[in-house]
């Protein structure tokens, strides 16, 4: 017997073994059809592993990471004896960057890997809009989703003050003002967000959530999404046939490709990737820590968020847009994507088929990258209204046309090629017989 064989062989009656004792075909890890092994289907799992990476360099970073805002209590760097000017938050992280062996390389992964895993769960979540994931019967999935997307926010929220530097520290404390504007939450949240109303306090809670809360959270909610995928299975492909089974059956499972190894090694393998890339991003270009809090140099330092939350930031200097407005019409987009199954009724989960909804998504699209770059470009700036007008009007209304002009010509080509199919054989669609009967598990060949 060679090696291979061999080596197949054990690893498939331990794999077997381990299935056996603990019947997890039934509640986790399910087979997939040979059709998924493409990266569009794999997104989450790819967040997954983004997610994986920050548990283990965060635990990392915790070795050395002082969350005090305490002068005295460390050198940062300097002669023993010494007394700091700087905060022990940010002279912990001077230490990692500076003294710890390879502590530049961990920090920056750290950091560059909440933002490939912010990046990775956008590019999830709008893959999932297009195809239509959200339908029946995956719409709790896609609830849970949505709090993990607001959870993994909070994440990079909270964490962003804790180096204490003057940028962080500013910008932090207009994402406070927002957050303390929401209807209802905010008053609950000042107390616990604020502490004593000190920056001590302050850094402490933040440390809390980044460290403890939201992590517990995020896993327990991640649990949540992971067992709803493992129930309902992957959802088939997008189709324009209203009659499609939105599951594969027991059978169809059983002809799948098997977790282990296939989809093991085949997740594995992507993990790999992602975490020599991030390594190889991080050495290349290492972050630089900016200055302290409290550093007098520093007063006329920008205020000036991580990427993903440029947008809100340049929303609030539209002028006319109070904090109020921003974090109104923020709640209302949450609570749009939180219910989004429930908007969307049509059966059918091809793109083609939901022209309103692709509108939005595509404008919003756009109309997070223009303010991102804009907030990049020009942060704290203000912004008359016709300004506004001239540079996000355009960004709605050609997607208006866009998405109207893919809608004309994809449906009347989808009508005709329906039609010629029912003339050759006889008429299928819709038939009483194809909804109790077996159907194909994505809609009808040839007119899907
Ligand atoms: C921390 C963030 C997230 C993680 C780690 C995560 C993870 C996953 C994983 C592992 C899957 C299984 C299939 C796959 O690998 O694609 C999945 C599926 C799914 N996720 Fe997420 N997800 C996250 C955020 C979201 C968000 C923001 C949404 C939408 C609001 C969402 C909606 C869904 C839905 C509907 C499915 C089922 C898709 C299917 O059956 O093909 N997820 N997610």
């Amino acid at each position: 017997m060679s090696f291979a064989n061999w080596y197949n062989r054990t690893l498939n009656k331990i794999w077997g073994f381990v299935e056996d004792r603990t019947s997890m075909r039934k509640w986790a890890l399910r087979p997939q059809p040979e059709f998924t092994f493409k990266p569009s289907y794999w997104t989450g799992a790819f967040v997954v592993n983004a997610f994986l990476y920050q548990v283990v360099s965060g635990m990392l970073l915790l070795l050395y990471y002082q969350p005090s805002t305490n002068t005295t209590l460390t050198a940062c760097g300097q002669p023993i004896g010494t007394q700091s000017v700087a905060p022990a938050a940010w002279c912990s992280t001077y230490y990692i960057v500076h003294s710890v062996p390879m502590g530049e390389l961990l920090l920056t992964s750290h950091l560059y890997g909440a933002y490939a895993m912010i990046f990775l769960m956008f590019v999830h979540f709008y893959r999932g809009y297009y195809v239509g994931v959200y339908k029946a019967p995956r719409e709790f999935s896609w609830m849970v989703g949505t709090l993990l997307l607001i959870v993994t926010l909070g994440m990079g929220f909270t964490g962003y003050l804790l180096p204490y530097t003057q940028i962080s520290y500013n910008a932090t404390n207009v994402g406070l003002v927002l957050a303390l504007r929401l209807p209802t939450f905010g008053p609950l949240l000042g107390p616990l967000i604020l502490a004593d109303g000190t920056s001590q306090g302050l850094l402490s809670r933040m440390f809390d959530a980044h460290v403890l809360l939201l992590p517990l959270a995020l896993g327990a909610l991640l649990y949540a999404h992971i067992a709803l995928f493992e129930s309902h299975g992957i959802a088939p492909q997008a189709t324009s046939d209203p009659l499609q089974r939105r599951r594969f059956t027991e059978k169809e499972d059983k002809q799948s490709v098997p977790f282990m190894p296939h989809i093991f090694w085949y997740i594995t393998k992507w993990g790999l990737l992602y975490v020599g890339l991030l390594l190889g991003i991080a050495a290349l270009w290492p972050w630089t820590l900016p200055t302290y809090v409290g550093n007098l140099a520093a007063a006329g330092v920008v205020t000036e968020p991580d990427w993903y939350f440029l947008w809100l930031f340049k929303f609030v200097d539209f002028v006319g847009v109070t904090p109020v407005l921003a974090i109104g019409i923020t709640t209302v987009l949450i609570v749009y994507v939180l219910f989004l199954p429930f908007l969307d009724r049509s059966k059918r989960t091809h793109p083609r088929d939901r022209p309103l909804f692709i509108w939005l998504a595509t404008s919003l699209l756009g109309f997070f990258i223009l303010m991102t770059v804009w907030g990049g470009e020009t942060p704290g700036v203000q912004i008359p209204l016709v300004q506004v007008a001239y540079t996000l009007g355009p960004v709605f209304a050609v997607n208006l046309l866009v998405t109207g002009l893919f809608y004309w010509r994809y449906r009347r080509n989808y009508l005709r090629r329906l039609a010629e199919k029912e003339a050759s054989i006889g008429g299928i669609y819709p038939v009483p017989s194809v909804a109790v009967g077996p159907q194909p598990a994505v809609g009808v060949k040839g007119v899907e």
